[in-house]
Order: structure tokens, then sequence, then C-alpha cells
């Protein structure tokens, strides 16, 4: 049983193989963070790691002989208001305008398995062996307000979930004005603070800085996680951890909605750690017998470096996270025509594109935005889910049908959260747009964000997308969601209830997501905004793929996804081919590269391949012959370690590794060509150091290869000739080494 109580001394343990989480009741009956990091062994008491002492001013809580003080405790699930001036977890504001409460101890439970959290996007097991939850119900007496603090500690990997639980119990109804997921306190401040930071084109950034006293945090405040901004993840790690070695602790949040990861240092160098939703226009408001959940936070722990943590979260999240049809299989390499036709398409040619996608190899065509309404630019037509027919006469039903007799399955665009004003949905219903009245409707690409914490909303639009997906050959849709909310109020809720329309929209979100997966089970879920705009764990439970970026340039790319690896399975990374000069930066890399980098992700093409002339189409015919190889070693079946940073130098590189360690393949990319310069080796991860292995790879249309143990390849390294990446094209080449046990 990994979670083990001390009765006498009131103290829980949380362990496994791989960590330790050590909670303490103290003497006022409130919780305690004694410990949370590498495992240890269990022993009866651990008071001992309860430091105290007298200091000046000291607010105390209980009088003699304990002369307890929250100020330097390390509360579990602190307070504001006895004494604690950190940042507390939670607030609740009650009838009389005291913020004030006592949450003690009053019960717990310790159960095998893992609750569903209603409503909520979560990780999951498949049987009750793989993990225990520990419940710990605190009591505010005063209030009435009971609070569940749950966490899951699973058997074979270093995680612990963490989520709350408010329940309102007294007659008088209580406003959560914070309702943080968790906290964690550690004892000395020597961490850096590591965030996936960023904007549009260039999403998921890694940055590192370290950290200082006070508070150092990341939010997202519009409405979709951190929008292109930031991610709702944060990590410390030590400063001599690399990505091979070292200790690191990461928090994700399994949200969509507004987050806070904040880090606060206090001046006697604790670290206090608190994740969830972001306090800035949220209040909820529990009336008796109503109950408030938090989304998830997956704490991952470990003493591996970077990678290692990594690899939990993308082992974690593939399997135990994103769930459905879709979640084992092998990805179908698609071609998209949004940078191939943007709005400017015709039945004729999209027909003329498929042909041509399926003469190459590829499985899947995706039709993105301009199918529906009046939608020939970005002006109109979002909310009339129903196809335009002047564009495409046979409709979206023989359209699809006419798709698979090519040999092709078909996917279609949404951006079912949106309407622009001029559309006949916002002409019905002027009031379903977040809104408030009396102000000005703020725009963003012309459109504006329907109210889906209306239940109508949800329905009528699930009405129109499951009509369409019923009626049609559809096999995958791309969701899309191009722009960040304003002006959040909703007309359907009283005064004293706008806090809560943020989260509801979230909610409504997932009710949607939920349905329609279900609904539909074989469909391929993509999740998009404006490329990586909405690039979350909440939505990785839905869909099990993401569009990564709008930005496209294969050199570009490396930073994004090599960021984008922090925490996210390549499976879920949305990854094309796209023309060149690629059109966002005009800029023009190797064929080549283009496919190795896509190919460390789902794979496809967005690009028009009736312009490409035949020795680039037997180029691609070769590529795509290649990923259909190797796809389900990279997007199923290995580990990914990040080898070489574009964060620090030239050189991009990374490589997956089959789990019997006997199959990789390496990805090594350059920015820019160099002259006469230094030598490079590329070296190589996750190998076993006895074996060898067999190298190949292509240089033009030359392979070339030998042999070495794998202590050579991880050691010295793969010498890499700069003569051969001038051949592949100078700046912006690429190498990928397929690597295999003899
Ligand atoms: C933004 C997406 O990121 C693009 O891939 C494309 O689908 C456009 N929207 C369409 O409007």
């Amino acid at each position: 049983m990994p979670i083990i109580f001390h009765e006498e001394q009131r103290i829980f343990h949380l362990t496994n193989k791989y960590v330790s989480y050590i909670i303490r009741v103290m003497e006022n009956d409130q919780l305690e963070n004694l410990y949370y990091g590498k495992r240890i062994h269990d022993r009866e008491d651990f008071a001992n790691l309860h430091e105290t002492c007298w200091r000046s001013q000291m607010s105390i809580v209980m009088p003699d002989p304990s002369n307890l003080s929250m100020q330097y405790a390390r509360q579990e699930y602190p307070f504001y208001g006895t004494g604690d001036y950190r940042a507390p977890a939670a607030t609740v504001l009650q009838k009389n305008g005291s913020r004030v409460v006592d949450f003690k101890l009053d019960s717990f439970s310790i159960r095998p398995g893992k609750p569903e959290l209603p409503g909520l996007p979560a990780t999951y097991i498949e049987s009750i062996d793989e993990a225990d939850t520990l419940e710990i119900t605190l009591v505010d007496k005063l209030s009435g307000t009971e609070l569940v603090l749950s966490y899951t500690i699973y058997e074979d990997y270093p995680v612990i979930t963490r989520h709350a639980r408010f329940l309102q119990v007294g007659d008088d109804p209580v406003v959560l004005e914070r309702a943080l997921s968790m906290s964690v306190e550690f004892l000395d401040m020597d961490y850096e603070m590591v965030q996936l930071s960023g904007a549009w084109g260039r999403e998921r950034y890694v940055h590192t800085r370290k950290l200082d006293m006070g508070i150092q945090s990341i939010q997202g405040l519009a409405g979709t996680t951190g929008g292109a901004e930031q991610n709702p993840f944060a990590a410390l790690k030590r400063k001599e951890t690399t990505e091979q070695a070292g200790e690191v602790y990461g928090f994700s949040l399994v949200y969509s909605g507004n987050f806070l990861a904040q880090v606060e240092v206090s001046t006697f160098d604790m670290t206090r750690v608190t994740m969830g939703i972001h306090p800035e226009n949220f209040a909820w408001k529990l009336e008796k017998g109503e109950t408030f959940v938090t989304p998830e936070v997956v704490m991952v722990y470990s003493d591996k470096g970077m990678n290692g943590m990594s690899q939990v979260y993308h082992r974690l999240y593939r399997t135990r996270l994103a769930h459905g049809e879709w979640r084992d299989k092998e990805r179908p390499i698609l071609l998209n025509n949004w940078e191939g036709t943007y709005f400017d398409f015709t039945e004729e040619k999209l027909l003329a594109m498929a042909r041509k996608a399926k003469e190459v190899g590829i499985e899947l065509f995706v039709l993105d935005d301009g199918w529906f309404g009046t939608r020939n630019d970005d002006y109109r037509g979002l909310g009339d889910w129903f196809c335009n027919m002047e564009k495409l006469p046979s409709g979206i039903n023989g359209l699809s049908e006419k798709m698979e007799e090519i040999g092709v399955k078909f996917g279609l665009w949404f951006e079912l959260e949106m309407v622009n004003k001029d559309s006949d949905l916002y002409r019905a219903h002027p009031d379903w747009i977040i809104h408030v009245p009396g102000r000005y409707h703020c725009q963003a690409r012309h459109q504006h964000v329907l109210d889906y914490s209306r239940p109508e909303v949800v329905d009528y639009i699930h009405d129109m997308v499951a009509k369409i997906l019923s009626e049609s050959k559809i096999s995958y849709i791309k969701w899309d969601m191009n722009r960040y909310m304003t002006a959040p109020f909703s007309l359907a809720l009283p005064a004293d209830r706008q806090g809560e329309m943020m989260h509801r929209y979230t909610l409504g979100l997932y009710n949607l997501y939920s349905r329609l997966t279900s609904e539909f089970p074989h469909v391929l879920f993509e999740s998009c905004a404006s490329g990586g705009a909405r690039f979350d764990p909440g939505l990785l439970y839905f869909a099990p793929q993401a569009w990564c970026s709008d930005d496209t340039d294969a050199s570009e790319r490396c930073k994004i996804q090599y960021g984008t690896t922090y925490v996210y399975p390549v499976s879920m990374i949305g990854a094309h081919v796209s023309a060149v000069p690629n059109h966002q930066l005009h800029r023009t890399t190797p064929l080549a590269t283009r496919a190795n980098v896509a190919m460390f992700g789902t794979f496809g093409y967005e690009l028009d391949l009736e312009k490409m002339p035949e020795e680039e189409i037997q180029v691609v015919k070769e590529q795509i012959r290649f990923m259909k190889k190797y796809r389900r070693l990279i997007q199923i079946e290995s580990d990914f370690y990040r080898l070489l940073s574009p964060f620090k130098g030239n050189e991009t590189g990374w490589i997956c590794v089959s789990p019997d360690k006997k199959t990789a393949l390496a990805g090594f990319y350059q920015r820019l060509n160099k002259v006469n310069a230094s030598w490079i080796r590329f070296k190589l991860a996750g190998l076993y150091e006895d074996v060898k292995y067999k190298l190949s790879y292509r240089v033009c249309d030359e392979t070339r290869g030998y042999a070495a143990y794998g202590d050579e390849l991880m050691s010295v390294g793969i010498p890499i000739d700069r003569e051969d990446l001038t051949a592949l094209g100078g700046d912006f080449a690429s190498i990928v080494f397929e690597i295999s046990a003899e």
C-alpha cells in the first residue's frame, strides 16, 4: 500500500519506488507538508522534520507548550488570516464579510484506485491497483464549509496528482474567491524555475530563471489556458540539473481556462509552489449542498534530469490522460489544404489535391477553414456550420464520399466556440456572444466568443456538428479557436455569479468535447488555437493531437517542438511539411529538413502537391514510406530524449528509443551553415552501453553508416561531417539516423 498512516504521530506517507510525500497533522489539527522528493524509507515518526523555533513577532495559533505558529509552518493548503503572510491556496468569503477560516482535520480515507473529477478531464487508471488515493477532509466549523484534499499516487510512476473539493454544509452561502488545486513547500530556494513561454508563431520556448525572494509566477487570463504566451506548466530544477541528470519537480495543470502557477520564496528561503484556476475574475458561490471541484495538478519528481521528468509526462499523458480509440493508434499521414489554398478552393481543386495525395501515400485529406456558410474570408460565416453549396456542390456528404472513393479518409475544420457578426447564427442569437451589455464588443479576427457557460448554446452547436458527422464520412476533426476572451460576462448568470462565468465556459467546452468524442469515437480530434495557443493537458484528454504552431518553418519548429516536449508526448504534436519560401518567415529550408522535423510529430503536409516538381514528389513519396515504417516507434512506442538545445546553440538534436533499446531514430538539425568551423560530435542517449548498433543515414542519394557500441554513440558521439551538411543544403541542413541493435 503506497499510502501509510502513522496513527500515533498522525503522519501520512505517500510513497512508491520513486517518491515520498509526507504530511503531518499539526497540534491544531491543520496539515503541514513535511517532505516531498526522492523516496525515503518509511518510519513511525517523522515529526522531527517539523522545524520550529521562537522568532520575533511570531503569531501563535496555539499557546504553550506547542507555541504553534502558521507563519513559518509549511501549510499543506494555506489560508490567509492566521499568521501565514504568504499567498494562500484558497480564500473563502463568508456572510459576515470575513475571509478568516480555520480548516481542521475531520476525517480521511485511503482507498485503492483514483476517482474521476466530475466534468473535468483528469489522468485515469485502467486497473484499480495502478494507484491509491488519500482524501483528507477538513472542516471550517464557523462557516460550515468542508474541504477535501485529494492525493493520488501512481504505483509505477513518480507521480502524485492533486485536486481540492469544497462542499458547503452550513446554511449560509460562501464565495470561493480563490480555489487553487494545490500547494507544496520546499525548505530552501536553491532552484531555477522553468516555464514554457512565447507568443503566436513562437510558442512554448524554454525559459529558466533563478528563484528570488518574493513572488514569481506565470498566468493565463485569456480564457484559453495561457494562450500562446504561457503554458500551464512550471518546473523547479536544481542549478546543476541538465537534460540527462539531476533533480526536477514538474507541475502541470490539467485545465484549459485561466490559470496561475506561482512560486513564492519567503525571506527564510522557503519555496511555496501553488497552481490552479487564476483568482482574477473568479468567484464561485457555494450555496448549501453545492460542491466545487478544482482541476487536477500532475506533479512529477525526477532525479534523472529534464528528460527524466518529460518521459514520465509523455508516458502518463499518452496512456493515462489521452483516451479513446486513437490513443494507441499510429496517426494517419494527412494533407491539410490551408497553406495550399487558404480560402480559395473549389470542389474540383480539392479532389485534384486528394488524388495527388493518394498517389504519394497520404491517408487523410483535411479540409480546413472556408467550407461553410458564406466563409470566403475571415470576416464572416463562423457559426453557420452548413456547407457552402456554391463552393462545394456535392455538399460535405458528397465530398466525403468522393474522397473515400479516391482512397483517402476525410477530415473537416471547425471553430465551434466562435461566431462572426456576419452570420445567420449571430443574427438569430445576438445575445449568445460573451459581452457586457452597454459596452463595446471587442472583436479579434472579426469574431466573437460564444457563451459556452450557457448549456443551450453548447446544445445548439452540438446538434449542428453531430448532424454533419452523422450524415457524412468524417474521420477527423480539427477544432480551432482563434481569439482570446474579452469582457467576460454572461447574460444568463445573476450578478453574484458572474465570477463563475469563465470556469463555466471551460466546463461547457469540456461538455461539448465529451459528448462529441463519445458519440463519434472513431473520429480523430486535433485541437488547435491560432496554432498552439491552447496546447494543454485538459484538451489532450479529448483530442490526442494538437496543432503545435502556425509557424511551419522547419528551423523555428525545432525550437517550438523541443520546448513542447518538456511536457507533451510526440504523438500530440501536430507537425506538417509546408511550402517554401515559408509563408510565415519567407525562409527556404530543404525539403528533407522540413520532413525530418515534422516526422517527430503527427506528420503531414500542408501545401499544394500539384505545384511541386516531379523530383520533389518522388522525395515526398520516400518520406511518407519512411514515416510509415517508423511512426509506431516515434508516436507510440518510444522514449523521447532531447539531446541538443536550439535555445543554447546552432544545433538541435533528439532521439526516440524503443523500450527494448534495440531500435532508435535520432534527428540532428543545424541552423546556419558555418565555414572552416569546429568539429561536431552528436552524442546520443537512451541506448545500451554494451550493445553494438548499426547506424545508417542518408546524405543526398547516398546511404552511409557504420556500427558502434552504445557507449561510443553516447559518450563519444557521432562525428558530423560539415561537408555533408553543406551537401544537404548548408543552412538548415539535417540528418536522421536510423539505429538498430546488431
Ligand atoms: C488558425 C489555424 O492555426 C490554422 O492552421 C488554420 O486552420 C486557420 N486558423 C484557419 O482559419
